[in-house]
């Protein structure tokens, strides 16, 4: 069967998804604010799911229509093929949203929606009553401008829950955020790749993952598994394929650094769980002792930004030693820096050669960035 999926992301992220997506061979993705639509197949939805390591979530659309009464909203559901989707027993959850519409009690549009799925599909199984004791189906519904699309939800959690991160740092970054920030950095497998304020490892773990071509659903759930009409034996295809493509011969020289012994312990066990504990290496230190005994690499980091962690002032003073010791390392060190620090380049004391903004934990951020040096 063919779809029209949509694949999610954060602010800002947008266009590195849609570069995964044409590397996973999608032809002719469209980025609107936040989400990614292409033409594909049931493989395609696996794929995204397994693959790509920045994107939020993964959609089917399951139909689009116009709406300014519950009439209409109940009949527009009413008229779409919910039994191409979902099983006589399979538990149908509506949830959604609503912007600049007619229709805007959510609850309500919520419940109507689930009524109109399923007097649709009562007849068709002959069913009295839909005891709903099968898989999870999230049906999520949007409005806007009196326009209702909805979409069923292939991933079910969220694809930032990988699996290997467990346990809960202060202020840890998203790991499809800190992956959208490596496939932006100059990440290589055979350059030294270093976070001097690591927390719990996430920035690491991402980019050896990526570094060793592991997929990073490689070890959780998706909603999708549990349909009958997604056959098992393609994705066992697509997991074999992933396992394949590993590198797991490729030596690193990735490495997490914090002052905080307790968030080194979580990064160990971490790294531990994503099975990479022998590629990468996590130690406490002060960003004051930075230093590489290489003469080339890539810095990358979200330095504690002074509104959740500590103060600004100190914030400020962090920026400054770590805009001291990334230069300290050589000209030939990149460096990609996440913060909400105000006025961050004069206190890093370089201009960046790039910026650009992010939200991270609903914060805005700009992502700074310094290029190596290029050699004469
Ligand atoms: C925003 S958090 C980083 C979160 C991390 N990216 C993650 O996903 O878990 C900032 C980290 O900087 C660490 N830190 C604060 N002062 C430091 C210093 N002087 N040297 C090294 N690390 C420091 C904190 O312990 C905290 O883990």
């Amino acid at each position: 069967m063919n779809y029209r999926i949509v694949v999610t992301t954060a602010f800002g992220v947008e266009s590195v998804t849609k570069n995964e997506l044409r590397k996973l061979g999608v032809r002719d993705p469209k980025a609107i604010e936040g989400s990614i639509s292409f033409d594909g197949t049931e493989e395609d939805v696996m794929r995204c799911n397994l693959f790509l390591r920045t994107a939020e979530r993964v959609y089917i659309t399951v139909g689009s229509f116009h709406a300014e009464t519950f009439d209409d909203l109940f009949d527009g559901i009413k008229a779409l093929p919910w039994q191409n989707y979902i099983p006589r027993d399979g538990k149908v959850i509506v949830t959604g949203k609503s912007k600049k519409s007619k229709l805007f009690a959510l609850s309500s549009c919520q419940s109507i929606i689930k009524k109109a799925i399923l007097v649709r599909l009562m007849p068709i199984y002959r069913l009295r009553t839909f005891d709903e004791s099968g898989a999870d189906f999230n049906v999520e519904f949007s409005i806007n401008e009196d326009r209702v699309t909805v979409l069923l939800n292939t991933s079910g959690k969220g694809l930032h829950k990988r699996g290997y991160r467990t346990l809960v740092a202060p202020a840890q970054m998203k790991e499809t955020l800190a992956a959208a920030i490596v496939s932006l950095s100059d990440m290589t497998p055979e350059k030294p790749f270093i976070d001097p304020f690591c927390g719990c490892g996430t920035f690491v773990i991402e980019a050896a993952l990526s570094a060793l071509n592991i997929a990073p659903g490689k070890n959780r759930d998706f909603d999708f598994l549990h349909w009958p009409f997604f056959k098992k034996e393609t994705y066992e295809r697509l997991l074999n394929e992933a396992t394949e493509g590993e590198k797991q011969d490729q030596e690193l020289h990735f490495c997490g650094y914090d002052l905080d012994p307790a968030v080194i312990k979580l990064a160990l066990y971490h790294a531990r769980q994503a099975g990479i504990e022998n590629k990468i290496h996590f130690q406490v230190r002060d960003v004051r002792d930075l230093s590489s005994r290489f003469s080339e690499g890539t810095l990358c980091c979200d330095p504690p930004y002074g509104k959740r962690l500590g103060d600004l002032k100190e914030a400020q003073d962090l920026t400054a030693i770590l805009g001291e010791r990334y230069r300290a390392l050589g000209k030939k060190w990149s460096a990609y820096v996440i913060s909400a620090v105000p006025d961050f380049e004069r206190h890093f004391g370089k201009k960046a050669d790039k910026n650009r903004k992010f939200f991270n934990a609903n914060e805005l951020c700009r992502l700074y960035s310094y290029f190596p040096e290029r050699q004469q």
